[in-house]
């Protein structure tokens, strides 16, 4: 949550995570609704704002039956025939935390028009070589794009769908520290997440004995998301101050992964 001035008043505004990657299949519906359904067991007001045409994250949300507070749904993706958004992709007033579900392979001005909503961006990333170069491709786009570095938007990275011990994303551990990016957490590959996406519930609101490993990787993430904005804050202590780095330079983490030049 964060407090914006308006005149003498401090008012109350909307925390925005996008979840994103361009690579499909990343787990970015799976982050999106698990973070919507964590902050529905604290009843804080939260809106799940779905820019796939897909529509996965409102299919989820419709097979909520669960008690408990609500989470607001808003369709956000492109219409055919150029329809008009504004009113599928109303935000209710009193929304705190606001997750963004981004569709795969998203670029361009749609893309700009979710990082303008963003405070900030979770990017999750699958335990393999391609999905963790097309990752660190992707990131590079990312921090090119003026949005980010103007606006202070902070962003991490989780790993999804781990089986075991993974030597496998060293690289881009190796990557992101170069650039000072967190690495949030990994999440592993668990029945947990099928069975909760398809009774429209997160792991959170899960029989404890059920999915208590899935909640405690799952934490570092929400405390991410609740944390201040203030650089001085985080959830590990550690937030990058992305308006200060020159993204253009290449480090030694990028040639590690082939990064493109
Ligand atoms: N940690 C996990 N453990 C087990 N299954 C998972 C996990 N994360 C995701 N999945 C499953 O993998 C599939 C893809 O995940 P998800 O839909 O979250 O990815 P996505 O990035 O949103 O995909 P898309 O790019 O198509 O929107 C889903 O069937 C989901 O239930
Ligand atoms: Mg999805």
């Amino acid at each position: 949550m964060q407090f914006v001035d308006v005149g003498r008043e401090k008012v109350m505004r909307v925390n925005a995570t996008l979840v994103v990657n361009s690579k499909g299949g990343s787990g970015k519906t799976t982050i999106t609704t698990n973070l919507a359904s964590y902050f529905a067991t604290q009843d804080i007001p939260t809106t799940v704002m779905d820019y796939d045409p897909q529509g996965s994250s409102l299919h989820w949300l419709r097979a909520r039956t669960c008690p408990g507070a609500r989470i607001y749904g808003a369709n956000a993706a492109p219409q055919r025939g150029g329809r008009i958004r504004s009113v599928e992709m109303h935000v209710p007033a009193d929304t705190q935390q606001l997750i963004i579900d981004a569709p795969a392979g998203v670029s361009g001005l749609l893309l700009q028009e979710m990082l303008n909503r963003a405070d900030r961006i979770i990017i999750p990333v699958a335990p393999s070589a391609i999905d963790i170069h097309a990752t660190a491709n992707f990131i590079r786009d990312l921090l090119l794009v003026g949005r980010i570095r103007a606006r202070n938007i902070q962003l991490a990275v989780v790993a999804n769908r781990v089986r075991s011990s993974m030597p496998v994303y060293q690289p881009l551990e190796r990557f992101l520290n170069s650039l000072g990016l967190p690495f949030l957490t990994r999440i592993s590959d668990s029945d947990a997440y099928v069975k909760a996406a398809e009774a429209g519930i997160g792991i959170f609101e899960m029989d404890p004995s059920a999915a208590a490993a899935e909640c405690a990787q799952f934490m570092p993430i929400i405390e991410w998301v609740g944390s201040q904005r203030d650089p001085a804050a985080s959830g590990d202590g550690k937030v990058i101050d992305l308006a200060s780095r020159r993204w253009t330079e290449r480090t030694p983490g990028l040639s590690s992964i082939g990064f493109r030049s």
